[in-house]
């Protein structure tokens, strides 16, 4: 006999639904923690669930974190481009999705990424590293100190 939708969905649902809130879809697992550190989730008093190597057709293994009463800005959730560019958030409130958005490569970045450069002032004094992006899919960063090109292949967190 044909799954009911409803069914089909709730079997989905390996983490519970939220109230209100936001929900990050399609992380790659291995970069959960990453993200959870870069929107600073490790501090703040919210209710958070999360779920990881969730099955994904696109990415292998996901992750999932939903946030209660917490509707990010834009350019705090950019911030999670580099190392989940095909992320969805799903803005839920009084149960339903009210709206959904993908997370955009934003015009600079600044910390998360390392210089490419074994040179450059940032990988020997403690400054933020500063990067332009030049480029898009694939990535190319332009460091602000030393002015060297970070590759996409590259990139190393840090
Ligand atoms: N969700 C939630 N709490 C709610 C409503 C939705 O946690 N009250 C979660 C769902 O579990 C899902 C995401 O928000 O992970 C998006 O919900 P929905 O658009 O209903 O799911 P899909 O159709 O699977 O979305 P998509 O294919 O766009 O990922
Ligand atoms: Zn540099």
């Amino acid at each position: 006999m044909e799954m009911k939708d409803n069914m089909k969905k709730k079997l989905k649902l390996k983490v519970s639904a939220i109230k209100d809130g936001t929900v990050i879809d399609h992380i790659p697992a291995k970069n959960l923690f990453k993200v959870i550190s870069i929107l600073g989730l490790d501090k703040i008093e919210n209710q958070i669930t999360f779920g990881t190597n969730l099955d994904s057709a696109k990415l292998g293994a996901k992750a999932i974190i939903k946030v209660s009463d917490k509707f990010f800005e834009d350019n705090e959730i950019n911030k999670i481009a580099l190392i989940a560019p095909h992320a969805k958030l799903n803005i839920i409130k009084d149960y339903e999705v009210a709206e959904k958005k993908i997370v955009e490569i934003p015009e600079r970045i600044k910390g998360i990424a390392k210089c490419f450069n074994p040179k450059c002032i940032t990988n020997h004094e403690v400054i933020t590293t500063c990067f332009k992006v030049i480029k898009t899919d694939p990535i190319a960063l332009k460091c602000r100190y030393c002015e060297k090109i970070t590759a996409e292949d590259q990139i190393k967190m840090l």
